[in-house]
């Protein structure tokens, strides 16, 4: 009983799908979430909370081993926890186990590592990716990882949630 069933208040509660709270808070239970599409080559998320006002994102990201680099700009800083494998830049790579801080202003092409990887991450702003001639392809921000989500039928989570 206690795997799926919790007991607060004399009630019990189920522990098996996610909670939308009316103080805000949230349970989401990733497994249940399924993967989206990303905007770079190789790569899936799970978009997990949101803030609109400061187009900041709380995500679970896979990349694929064979997952093509390419060049992006942090308009804000990004954090990540390594959760599997891992991935370097010119100056360094990271590993599970690692938390990592990607500063705002960056710009840099990451190397997955052989064995792929995945992480949580923390976005703050958004993330501009170029073309070969240096030219904007695309800016991926806090509304289009909710409408990528919303196309994917992966926002029903966070569909009651109270969120800017
Ligand atoms: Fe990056």
């Amino acid at each position: 009983m206690l795997d799926t069933e919790t007991k607060q208040d004399g009630k019990f509660h189920k522990r098996d799908k996610h909670e939308v709270w009316d103080d805000g808070s949230l349970i989401v239970k990733t497994e249940q979430v399924p993967w989206t599409e990303w905007a770079l080559p190789g790569t899936r998320f799970k978009l997990l909370d949101y803030n609109r006002n400061i187009s900041y994102v709380v995500f679970l990201l896979k990349i694929d081993a064979d997952a093509t680099p390419t060049i992006h700009k942090h308009i804000g800083a990004a954090n990540a926890y390594i959760l599997q494998g891992g991935f370097y830049y010119d100056k360094g790579g990271v590993r599970e186990g690692d938390y990592f801080v990607e500063a705002g202003g960056v710009s840099h092409t990451p190397v997955t590592d052989e064995d792929g990887c995945l992480l949580l991450g923390f976005g703050n702003g958004a993330i501009a990716g170029f073309n070969e001639d240096g030219s904007v392809a695309g800016i991926i921000d806090v509304d289009w990882m909710i409408d990528a989500a919303k196309a994917n039928n992966a926002f029903a989570h966070l569909e009651n949630a109270v969120r800017s």
